[in-house]
């Protein structure tokens, strides 16, 4: 076994460092080095102070997920923390990078804790579906009071060193790059002035003025209700910190665990689990390795500046890279400059955005009318209309202008690119970068990977996406890539629910209990319905409403009518609407169980997923879940659509699709490999 710690002494003061990398994670190594060396720290006379650091990039990234589920092995990490709580010695955190979950909690049981202000606290076990279980809900309460406690354990979120010393969760912050030193100066100064043992277990008087406002829970219960809906761990946290505040120390630790493990035997958990590894796996191509050469991406062209090129833009200069903008007139090019300047004035006003990153950002955009400007790019995304003709021109001239060996990317959302790269000498270096919109916030980002894309153009459109903050998902080319053509099959469902007797609300109603923000009609009519549709000359439901001077929320109706404050109503002339339209298409009216409906939307994703895979457009199922969640706002506690069917049973899937194809033939037959995993026992994880 590698040694994952070990102990240094500096005179009378112990320096124990935990090496395990990459992230210092608290694998049973980890905890049985642990309990060792802080025993052995213990014993030794000569050692007066223990101070606790890690080795590599960071503190520690919390308990080693890929132990979650598996059966347990002793000593577990809450009796670690005791045994450094409990500890004679003074015992000092020192943290650097992240201190995150169990990372956090160790740190929490140390007497005080000091860290440099690059690094980054936080208790992000909710986004796993789970809460802290090693106290960190028993102890945050008493360094920073419950109020702050809720926000902070719910939220999940990271803050800085300096937050977490205005909060009381730090007590020193060090120098920058010399944390060690810092901390040995610190630990001498403890000693000279006699500090105490701080345990924080001990610390009362947070949870006593706590204790005099028992309504606080209930007030945050419900301003949050909208957030928590549909999840089990931040309602298992709001426990866990009620518990901190009326019982003893012990009694709430032993109610922070027996709510960890309700939490851990979800499916909640083992689905947002999934999306976790899913996500770090989707940036792994498998016939690219790791170490493929990456072309450098210094400067960025962008080709197009209405909404779809200016998000893309702004991601670029957020991360310092120079971007050349092109337009093909004045006015657009002003139009879209102004809106990026306004997009981030919004974040300036919300406090996200200092003025001087505005401005040093803004100085990074170079705006120009002609093409010959991006000569020096490095890679040049185009992001203008949806027309391969157009498309196919554009690649020509840029084939032109570029230099040689830089990307061309294209940004379209269905159209071939494997034609879009036909129109240049370079078909090896044309890739898809797909963003979703609005393209500076959703995290998605799909690759798509031409017949002829060169390795290093992959890896390097891979590494980019994540300098850039964007999940990467490898697509092959196929009309709508992964994640619209899954998410088409739901739409084309919706539809059909609507002209077979059911409400928009109703069908709104069931996606939205499914745990998505919203449900497809509020969607359309909040981004207007004469947007929707527009090149189609192909009567829908959509089009006649917009026939009725029903555009959605701005005309005041849509699917749905709007009063003054724009809440949504059921409208009984889009109702009306809507039946015409089914006589007018002889579709038969019947009604559906509340099961159903959410069936009928959900399964048909399921069976494209499976195509998706089946045709080798998708790597893996777990790269459709993450394409869904990271583009779609899938809810995360479901962890997808393939592994929500996996935790389904494949049979039944196939069993529900095959009555979906005996009503609506064969676009819903169930698909070859869904059939098969299904009649072999197997499952899409396990493939
Ligand atoms: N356990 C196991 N593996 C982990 C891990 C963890 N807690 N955190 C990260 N890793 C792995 C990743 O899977 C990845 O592995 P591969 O290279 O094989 O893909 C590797 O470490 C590096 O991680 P990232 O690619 O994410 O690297 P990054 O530099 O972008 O981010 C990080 C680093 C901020 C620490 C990020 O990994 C992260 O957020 N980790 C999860 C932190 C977390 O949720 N901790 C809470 C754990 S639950 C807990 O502690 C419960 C409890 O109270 C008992």
């Amino acid at each position: 076994m590698t040694e994952v710690a070990k102990l240094e002494k500096h005179g009378s003061i112990a320096v124990l460092t935990i090496d395990s990398p990459p992230v210092n994670a608290l694998g049973l190594d980890v905890r049985r080095a642990l309990l060792k060396y802080i025993s052995m720290a213990e014993a030794d006379p000569e050692i007066e102070a223990v101070i606790l650091a890690c080795a590599g990039q960071t503190f520690s990234a919390g308990a080693d997920i890929s132990e979650f589920g598996k059966p347990f092995q002793a000593p577990d990490l809450g009796v670690v923390c005791r045994h450094i709580e409990n500890s004679s010695k003074i015992i000092v955190a020192a943290i650097h990078g992240t201190a995150l979950g169990g990372g956090l909690e160790v740190a929490l049981c140390c007497h005080y804790r000091i860290a440099v202000p690059s690094a980054r606290l936080g208790l992000p076990e909710v986004a796993l579906g789970l809460l802290p279980g090693a106290g960190g809900t028993q102890r945050i309460p008493r360094l920073i009071g419950a109020r702050k406690a809720l926000e902070f354990i719910t939220g999940g979120a990271p803050v800085s060193a300096s937050a977490a010393r205005e909060m009381g969760i730090v007590d020193e912050v060090a120098d920058e790059g010399a944390l060690v030193g810092s901390a040995l100066e610190y630990v001498r100064k403890l000693i000279a002035g006699g500090a105490p043992l701080r345990r924080v277990r001990d610390l009362e008087d947070r949870i006593a003025a706590d204790r005099q406002q028992p309504e606080l829970f209930d007030e945050f219960r419900r301003s949050n209700a909208r957030a928590f809906r549909g999840k089990d761990a931040p309602e298992s946290i709001v426990k866990a910190i009620e518990a901190a505040v009326a019982l003893p120390f012990e009694e709430g630790l032993a109610r922070e665990f027996e709510l960890f493990v309700e939490l851990e035997k979800g499916l909640q958990a083992k689905a947002q689990i999934h999306a976790f590894f899913a996500e770090r796996t989707a940036s792994k191509v498998k016939d690219v390795p790791g170490d493929t050469p990456v072309l450098p991406v210094r400067t960025v062209g962008v080709v197009g500046a209405g909404t779809m090129g200016g998000g893309i833009a702004m991601n670029f200069l957020n991360v310092g890279i120079p971007v050349h903008i092109v337009e093909t007139a004045q006015a657009n090019l002003d139009r879209g400059i102004a809106t990026i300047r306004k997009n981030y004035e919004i974040s300036l006003k919300r406090g996200k955005l200092t003025a001087e990153a505005l401005e040093r950002r803004m100085s990074l955009l170079h705006a120009t009318l002609d093409l010959g400007d991006l000569r020096d790019c490095d890679l040049i995304i185009e992001a203008v209309f949806e027309s391969m003709p157009l498309k196919q021109e554009i690649f020509a001239k840029l084939d032109a202008v570029a230099r040689d060996g830089a990307i061309l990317a294209s940004n379209t959302s269905f159209l071939d690119l494997n034609q879009i790269a036909r129109a240049t000498s370079r078909p090896d270096h044309v890739i898809g970068l797909h963003f979703f919109s609005p393209a500076n916030v959703m995290p998605l980002l799909e690759v798509v990977r031409g017949d002829a894309t060169a390795k290093p153009v992959v890896a390097t459109a891979m590494k980019l996406a994540r300098k850039i903050g964007k999940v990467p998902v490898l697509s092959g080319v196929c009309d709508g890539f992964i994640a619209n053509r899954a998410m088409r099959a739901r739409t084309e469902q919706a539809d059909l629910l609507l002209l077979q007797n059911l409400s928009p609300d109703a069908i709104d109603a069931a996606i939205y209990d499914y745990g998505f923000a919203m449900g497809p009609f509020r969607m359309l009519d909040l981004v207007g319905l004469d947007v929707i549709g527009r090149d189609s000359t192909e009567r829908s439901v959509a089009k006649d409403l917009v026939a009725a001077g029903r555009m959605g929320q701005k005309s005041g109706g849509g699917y749905y009518d709007y009063d003054e404050a724009r809440a949504a109503r059921p409208s009984e002339a889009a109702l009306d609407i809507i039946r015409a339209h089914a006589a007018w298409k002889g579709i038969a009216q019947r009604s559906f169980s509340q099961e159903e409906i959410v069936a009928r939307l959900l399964h048909p994703v399921v069976n494209e997923g499976a195509k998706i895979l089946e045709e080798g457009i998708a790597m893996r199922a777990s790269d459709i879940d993450v394409a869904m969640i990271k583009g779609y706002n899938w809810p995360v506690q479901t962890g997808g659509p393939m592994f929500w069917a996996d935790a389904v049973g494949l049979p039944r899937i196939v069993e529900t699709m095959k009555a979906l194809e005996a009503e609506q033939g064969e676009a819903m037959r169930p698909s070859r490999l869904l059939v098969e995993l299904a009649e072999s026992g197997r499952t899409f994880g396990s493939l």
